[in-house]
């Protein structure tokens, strides 16, 4: 990007001129009526199989409120990708059913060019983790055969519309497929992040009461083998699951059920690739997908088609630029918010092509990112801050041998990108002319809410941006009250809020109202994030309002943490706090108390093995203190942010408070001499 004064950037001329959105007035026209503004996107961008009657609506229930878009309305995300994208006349081969005659309408797109797609365009291509393995391509036409043909696969399988199945893949085509074989059917997906322990996949698919589980013998993970099938048969114990679809990827030796198991590969081998579109009300089920919440609640969260539809596509055109040509590569793993909504649906809705990658990004060599970005002429690279604090580590170097200007836009997402490894970004990877864009959104929300869009600008390092056109957030103090620019607050969303916004936390209506709408009165969205907003409106997300720790942007709750740590026989309590990390942006320290029977650092290892194998590698934490007692008040609760100050030795205020004021000479023992 161009610095231009006062620390703010923005894009270049050229890039501003070819632009999909450009100009300023998009903010003012959206918010002088957002819903008008919502309803007339979701008629040029989207084809409706009926008409919507209603564009918003917000009743309140005695279970928080019931937001409705574009009630009456029918569409099928599947056919947005499918058949509306590809043009008319290729459109109709594999469309099938009663509407294989009726012409889909030619639709303005709103802002950037026709897409003149057909069917043998590029839709997806797949990179192995071993790059000497083959790149898999599909074209839109290929894709759709083999979505249609596991969508019959299922359908015979005994899946029915409004089912729900459980996905645990990892990033392999099939993921994608499933994914979209699913919503052609209007079947709900869930899709487990593969890396989750069979504990994790059990308690997902429990609460949903899925019969029916996609998974895989095995895959790669930094050149070893992953038996997922072992973790799927483990995981799906006490579950309802009936069936269990395997896709073979790594071969490996599995136990197999016939009764039970279903080759993917042979379930698809004979079936037809015609499947028409399930006919879906714009607020049926869409898919669920479990996050970690306030205090350690786990939510499965709800979204519906129509407004998630309407939303990751328009984001994608407005946020990323897209483009024809574009190759989207988000290399968020689809177990995951980015991953459903920028690995898959935006870029598919698009009409464009998009990249996933199996592996780790720097297996087996620290340019292999760079070289996967070279061969596939990426055009937009959205990513993590983690990742790029890990390149920025390496050095420029990973990236210096391979040619990757093809790049045009660059995204980060999911944590706060700190100003160093923004301005790195921005130079070694973006050339000083590159639009980086820092998406703020959650799994809530479906899609991004607040951005700086690259055309317009301005970006801020370390900024997220401004709301996007049609949303409108805020920052409110603690008596619910706008806060002034420059003074920290809570982040908040308004009505209408966005089209893709969580419609509820399955199976417990009443956590969906405790959780987001129970500060500041009904009507209010709480995001759980702190923020501020400077004099331009930009919005700085400052940190999480929770008990949530961002750890390589992955959602992990104290409390998850903390009962993995009680797990241990020999630990009574523990308290876990989150404290910044060079990589990883934030990472666990434990803090756990003792009986002191067993060898310590035996103890220390179990532990860490315990949350490794119950929340993955990545929560790791940086240090286990193994202690006789946590400070606490005389109430009984644990004092966290004292720990806190304890490990950056920071001054610890008042503590007549606690009930056992000798246990901070201990701990801090314990910190200096790191024991
Ligand atoms: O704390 C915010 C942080 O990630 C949370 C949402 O996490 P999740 O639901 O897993 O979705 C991640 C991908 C969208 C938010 O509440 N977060 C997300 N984006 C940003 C961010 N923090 C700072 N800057 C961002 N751009």
């Amino acid at each position: 990007m161009n610095k231009k004064w006062n620390g703010l950037y923005y894009p270049t001329k050229d890039f501003q001129k070819q632009a999909n959105l450009n100009n300023k007035k998009i903010y003012k026209q959206a918010s002088k009526d957002p819903i008008a503004f919502w309803s007339d996107l979701a008629k040029k961008e989207l084809f409706w199989q009926e008409p919507f009657t209603e564009t918003f609506s917000n009743k309140q229930t005695n279970f928080g409120p019931e937001i409705k878009w574009f009630s009456g309305g029918k569409l099928n995300l599947t056919e947005n990708i499918f058949e509306h994208n590809i043009s008319q006349s290729n459109s109709l081969s594999l469309r099938g059913g009663s509407q294989a005659d009726e012409a889909i309408p030619t639709v303005e797109i709103a802002s950037g060019s026709a897409l003149a797609m057909t069917k043998s365009k590029v839709a997806l291509i797949w990179e192995p983790e071993n790059p000497d393995e083959q790149t898999k391509k599909y074209t839109y036409e290929e894709l759709l055969s083999e979505v249609n043909k596991f969508a019959n696969a299922l359908k015979n399988l005994g899946v029915k519309k409004g089912d729900t199945v459980g996905i645990y893949l990892p990033i392999i085509p099939e993921i994608a497929i499933s994914m979209l074989a699913c919503a052609r059917i209007g079947v709900v997906h869930l899709v487990v992040f593969s890396a989750f322990s069979p504990d994790a996949l059990r308690i997902r698919l429990q609460t949903v009461k899925a019969k029916y589980l996609i998974t895989a013998d095995g895959y790669y993970r930094r050149g070893k083998t992953i038996n997922l099938k072992q973790n799927a048969d483990l995981g799906i114990e006490n579950t309802n699951i009936e069936k269990v679809i395997v896709v073979k990827r790594a071969g490996n030796d599995i136990i197999w059920e016939n009764s039970k198991n279903f080759w993917f590969d042979e379930l698809t081998k004979n079936e037809s690739n015609i499947c028409p579109p399930e006919k879906m009300n714009s607020e049926d089920l869409l898919f669920v997908l479990p996050e970690s919440g306030t205090t350690g609640q786990f939510l499965p969260i709800i979204h519906t088609t129509g407004g998630y539809t309407l939303q990751a596509k328009v984001t994608g055109k407005w946020v990323f630029d897209i483009k024809d040509g574009d190759v989207f590569w988000s290399t968020a793993d689809p177990g995951w918010i980015t991953g459903h909504t920028y690995s898959i649906y935006s870029p598919l809705l698009n009409g464009i092509t998009t990249l996933l990658f199996e592996g780790a990004p720097d297996f087996p060599t620290t340019d292999r990112w760079a070289k996967i970005i070279e061969k596939n002429k990426v055009t937009i690279l959205y990513t993590a801050p983690t990742a790029i604090r890990m390149f920025k580590q390496y050095g420029a170097e990973s990236f210096k041998n391979c040619d990757i200007s093809s790049l045009r836009v660059l995204g980060s997402v999911g944590e706060i990108i700190d100003a160093p490894t923004w301005l790195w970004h921005n130079k070694e990877i973006g050339k000083n002319k590159l639009p980086i864009v820092d998406t703020y959104w959650q799994t809530e929300t479906g899609a991004i809410i607040i951005t700086s869009l690259p055309g317009i600008g301005p970006t801020k390092p370390a900024c997220a941006g401004l709301s996007l056109p049609g949303v409108n957030m805020n920052i409110f103090d603690e008596n619910g009250k706008p806060c002034k620019n420059g003074v920290e607050g809570n982040l908040v969303m308004l009505p209408p809020y966005c089209p893709a916004i969580v419609r509820g936390i399955f199976g417990a209506p009443e956590k969906y109202k405790n959780v987001y709408w129970n500060l500041y009165g009904k009507d209010v969205y709480i995001t759980s994030d702190r923020a501020i907003k400077d004099k331009h409106g930009i919005i700085k997300i400052t940190g999480r309002a929770d008990d949530v720790i961002k750890i390589a942007g992955r959602r992990i709750t104290t409390s998850e943490l903390e009962s993995a740590v009680n797990n241990h026989p020999e630990i009574s309590e523990s308290a876990v706090i989150g404290i910044p990390d060079e990589i990883k942006g934030s990472t666990p320290l434990v803090f756990a108390t003792y009986r002191g029977v067993k060898n310590k650092d035996e103890v220390t290892k179990e532990i860490e093995q315990e949350i490794k194998k119950s929340m993955g590698p990545i929560a790791t934490p940086k240090k286990i203190y193994l202690v006789h007692e946590l400070p606490k008040t005389r109430s009984g609760k644990i004092m966290r942010t004292l720990l806190k100050k304890l490990y950056f030795n920071e001054n610890l205020g008042d503590i007549s408070t606690l009930s056992n004021p000798e246990t901070i000479e201990a701990i801090k023992k314990q910190i200096t001499t790191n024991l």
